[in-house]
């Protein structure tokens, strides 16, 4: 008995698209994976020594990341994995110090700072993809990504030291995954949170990211608008099917709630009949449909005292009128 609204179709329709979804998202991902042409070309004679070289002479570096996330991948892996993976192959840069001690002047003979600071943020987020990649294939179509925020703003932590006054430790190497960290950047979303009906983000209970995608999914878009998913991860009794559905929760449960947080009870969007009538037309005369209403709603009545079964109802296709 279920009904094939216009939601119905619209699935089918994502489900068609995917696999074009996937490929555009894959080229695009290559094509962001490809490494700044200066990282492999600056230095076109030199070879890779592996990190232990590089040790030799910078300690500050590696000691953080023998700490860190990276204490396996920079330190097991083959010459020109590591350091030079950012920095270009080193030998030509180690033999120079080896053999002038005393210079100090910024080398060329490597990708330095200047020049790494000179990447855009696609560019740099690709220092990172070129070995994660896997992890985050859909990188490129995340909000995130698309408007040029890069694993170097929320990562910072992951390269050579944390900022200054910040202790070094492991724990530090993944991005902080509390709210507070999100928030910087999102303030309007950090008051949605403070309003007096909210999701327990707050006080630690829920994170941004049981919500959001934060490293690109497969759906375009990360943001949820109209996406009701992640909801019923957790709702699950909302999810259905119903024998009767209601159209206006199946498109999205942002049409009456408010995800972050919200002044009302239930995280409603409004807390009068203003939150049914945005899609049910009352006639002049009262009647919605072909049912008079005039009466019915005479004493302050909420549309939901009566039609409880707002979500869906396996037994009224006036979602439970006749139980009120
Ligand atoms: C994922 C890329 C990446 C890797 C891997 C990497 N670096 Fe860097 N490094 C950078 C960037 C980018 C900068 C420029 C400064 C900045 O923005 O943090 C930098 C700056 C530096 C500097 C100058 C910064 C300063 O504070 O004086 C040194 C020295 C350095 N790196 C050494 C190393 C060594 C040694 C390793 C290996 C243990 C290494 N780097 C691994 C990206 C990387
Ligand atoms: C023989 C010593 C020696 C070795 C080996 C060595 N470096 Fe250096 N490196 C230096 C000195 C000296 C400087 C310049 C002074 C400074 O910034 O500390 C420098 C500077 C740098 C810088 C800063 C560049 C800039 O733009 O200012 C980076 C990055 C760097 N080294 C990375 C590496 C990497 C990666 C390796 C291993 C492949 C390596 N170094 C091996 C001595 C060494
Ligand atoms: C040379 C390859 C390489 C580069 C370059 C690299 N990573 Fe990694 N990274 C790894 C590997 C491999 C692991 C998994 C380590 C393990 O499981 O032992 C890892 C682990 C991590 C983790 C922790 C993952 C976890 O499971 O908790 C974070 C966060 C991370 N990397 C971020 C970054 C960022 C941000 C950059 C760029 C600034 C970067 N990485 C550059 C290879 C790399
Ligand atoms: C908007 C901030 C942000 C950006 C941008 C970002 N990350 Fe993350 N990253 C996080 C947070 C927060 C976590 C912890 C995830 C969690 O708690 O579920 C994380 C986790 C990770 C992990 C651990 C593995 C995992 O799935 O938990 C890796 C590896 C990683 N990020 C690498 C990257 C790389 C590479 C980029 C760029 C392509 C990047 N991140 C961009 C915030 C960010
Ligand atoms: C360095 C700043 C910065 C940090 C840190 C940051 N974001 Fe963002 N975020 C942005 C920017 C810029 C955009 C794109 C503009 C916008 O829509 O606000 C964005 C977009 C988003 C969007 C899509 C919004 C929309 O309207 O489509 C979501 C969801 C989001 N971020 C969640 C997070 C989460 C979760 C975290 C923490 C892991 C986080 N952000 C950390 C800067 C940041
Ligand atoms: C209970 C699920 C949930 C949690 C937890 C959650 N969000 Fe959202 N968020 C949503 C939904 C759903 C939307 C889409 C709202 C819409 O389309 O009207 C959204 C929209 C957004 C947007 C874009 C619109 C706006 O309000 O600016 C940003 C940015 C955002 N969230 C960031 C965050 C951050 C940062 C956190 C953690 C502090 C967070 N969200 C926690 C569900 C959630
Ligand atoms: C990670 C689990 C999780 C996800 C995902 C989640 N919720 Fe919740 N939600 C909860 C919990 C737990 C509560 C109860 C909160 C409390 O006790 O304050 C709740 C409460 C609610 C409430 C009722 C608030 C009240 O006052 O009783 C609404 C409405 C709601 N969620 C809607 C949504 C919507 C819409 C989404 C998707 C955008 C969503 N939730 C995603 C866990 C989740
Ligand atoms: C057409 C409007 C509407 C839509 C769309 C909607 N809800 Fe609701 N929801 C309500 C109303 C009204 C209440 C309060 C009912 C009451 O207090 O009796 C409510 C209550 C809730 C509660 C609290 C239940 C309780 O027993 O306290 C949760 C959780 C919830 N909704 C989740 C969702 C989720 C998840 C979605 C999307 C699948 C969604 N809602 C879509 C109108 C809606
Ligand atoms: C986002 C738009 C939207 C919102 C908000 C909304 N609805 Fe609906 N509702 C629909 C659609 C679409 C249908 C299916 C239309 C139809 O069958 O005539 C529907 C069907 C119904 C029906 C069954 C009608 C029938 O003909 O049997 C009832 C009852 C109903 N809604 C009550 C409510 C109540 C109560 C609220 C407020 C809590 C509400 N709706 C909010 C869109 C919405
Ligand atoms: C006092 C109880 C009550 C209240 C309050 C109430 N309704 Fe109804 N509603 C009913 C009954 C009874 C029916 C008819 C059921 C039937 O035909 O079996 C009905 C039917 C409907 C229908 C379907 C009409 C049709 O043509 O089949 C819609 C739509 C509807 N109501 C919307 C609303 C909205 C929107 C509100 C709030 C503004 C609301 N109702 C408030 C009791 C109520």
């Amino acid at each position: 008995m279920r009904r094939y609204g216009p939601i119905g179709v619209g699935i089918s329709i994502m489900i068609g698209m995917l696999p074009v979804l996937w490929a555009s998202a894959c080229s695009t991902g290559l094509r962001e994976s490809v490494l700044p042409p200066i990282v492999t070309n600056k230095v076109s004679q030199a070879t890779a020594v592996g990190i232990e070289v590089c040790s030799d002479c910078h300690s500050a570096e590696p000691d953080f990341y023998r700490k860190g996330h990276h204490r396996v991948a920079f330190f097991a892996g083959s010459a020109g994995t590591g350091c030079e993976s950012c920095h270009g192959k080193g030998s030509v840069h180690a033999e120079f110090f080896y053999e002038n001690e005393e210079y100090e002047d910024d080398p060329s003979d490597l990708v330095g700072i200047e020049d790494l600071d000179a990447l855009s943020g696609h560019e740099r987020s690709a220092l990172c993809q070129q070995c994660h990649q896997q992890d985050f294939p859909l990188w490129p179509l995340s909000d995130h990504a698309q408007s040029g925020v890069g694993c170097w703003d929320c990562h910072a932590d992951d390269l050579h030291a944390p900022p200054p006054g910040i202790d070094a430790t492991p724990a530090v190497m993944n991005a902080q995954s509390d709210n507070a960290f999100c928030v910087q950047c999102h303030s309007s979303v950090d008051a949605e949170f403070k309003l007096q009906y909210h999701h327990r983000v707050p006080e630690g209970q829920m994170k941004c990211a049981d919500c959001h995608s934060i490293h690109g999914e497969a759906t375009a878009d990360s943001a949820l608008h109209g996406e009701n998913t992640r909801c019923y991860e957790c709702h699950a009794e909302f999810k259905g099917p119903f024998v009767f559905e209601h159209l206006g929760t199946e498109e999205s449960c942002g049409n009456c709630h408010s995800p972050h947080g919200s002044v009302n009870n239930k995280l409603l969007v409004a807390n009068d009949n203003s939150l049914c009538v945005q899609c049910h037309f009352q006639s002049p005369t009262g009647f919605f449909g072909r049912q008079p209403h005039a009466e019915f709603l005479g004493g302050g009545a909420l549309c939901y005292d009566c039609h409880s079964h707002v979500h869906g109802s396996n037994t009224n296709r006036n979602l439970n009128p006749r139980r009120f």
